[in-house]
């Protein structure tokens, strides 16, 4: 595990950003884990810039997205089917993305196919992943045990309130969601995770102190082989 600590959120976009251009020019078949939130907002503008710049290419490689609200229309301003195409997909020239589906009737047998076309892509080559204000990556939330595959998970409080942010007064939030398991965010060859502003200088103080537990998810991240930590100084208290 590699931390990096920069000045401010727009040097930590760029650095990412840096990284999805390296790894596309070495390998243009990559596959790319995403994630949605406030946090890669600046990184997607920052590879839409460069890719309406000719600076970076997507027509060979394909994405799949840690997680989704569960039950939601892909149509619902605040799935993140409709998030990554308002932000990403639909300016760029991606080959292919894939998202856990919100609309599935049955959620267990969505998780499993998901999980079969990732394993079929070759897994995941760079993972983005940000932090929840209680520690979690994707939707894995502290908890005793976590399913290795994509499963269905009921959202904690906090994150429920976290998220509410984004859903209008009186808009149904859906409790549930869809989310990668922990097997294939471990497994992605290289993994990128951001921590910015000042909200989340509590949770990066708790996840590096050096232990691994399930009460901070993102802390397994300390034994990635590849996994480099962007802070801002505000989330790293500095
Ligand atoms: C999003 C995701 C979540 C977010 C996390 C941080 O796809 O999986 O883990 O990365 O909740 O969200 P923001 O960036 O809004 O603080």
């Amino acid at each position: 595990m590699k931390k990096v600590v920069l000045d401010n959120y727009d040097d930590v976009c760029r650095a990412v950003a840096d990284i999805y251009s390296r790894q596309l020019r070495e390998k243009p078949h990559s596959v790319l884990g995403l994630a949605t939130g406030g946090t890669p907002i600046g990184l997607y503008e920052e590879l839409v810039r460069r890719y309406n710049a000719g600076e970076i290419d997507f027509s060979m490689a394909r994405s799949f997205n840690l997680d989704e609200y569960y039950p939601i229309s892909k149509s619902h301003p605040q799935s993140y089917d409709y998030f990554m195409r308002e932000n990403l997909f639909d300016k760029i020239n991606i080959a292919r993305y894939s998202i856990p589906n919100g609309e599935a009737d049955d959620p267990v047998a969505e998780c499993e196919r998901y999980d079969g076309e990732i394993a079929a892509a070759g897994g995941i080559d760079l993972m983005l992943l940000g932090i929840g204000l209680n520690g979690h990556i994707g939707f894995n939330e502290p908890s005793d045990t976590y399913p290795i595959g994509t499963y269905l998970v009921d959202l904690t409080e906090s994150s429920l309130t976290a998220n509410s942010r984004f859903f209008g007064p009186g808009e149904h939030q859906p409790g549930r969601a869809l989310t990668m398991g922990i097997g294939a965010i471990l497994s992605s060859r290289s993994i990128v995770l951001m921590i910015c502003g000042a909200n989340k200088a509590p949770i990066a103080k708790r996840l590096f102190e050096g232990k691994v537990y399930t009460g901070v998810p993102a802390s397994f991240l300390l034994l990635h082989p590849d996994a480099t930590i962007f802070l801002d100084k505000a989330a790293a208290g500095a």
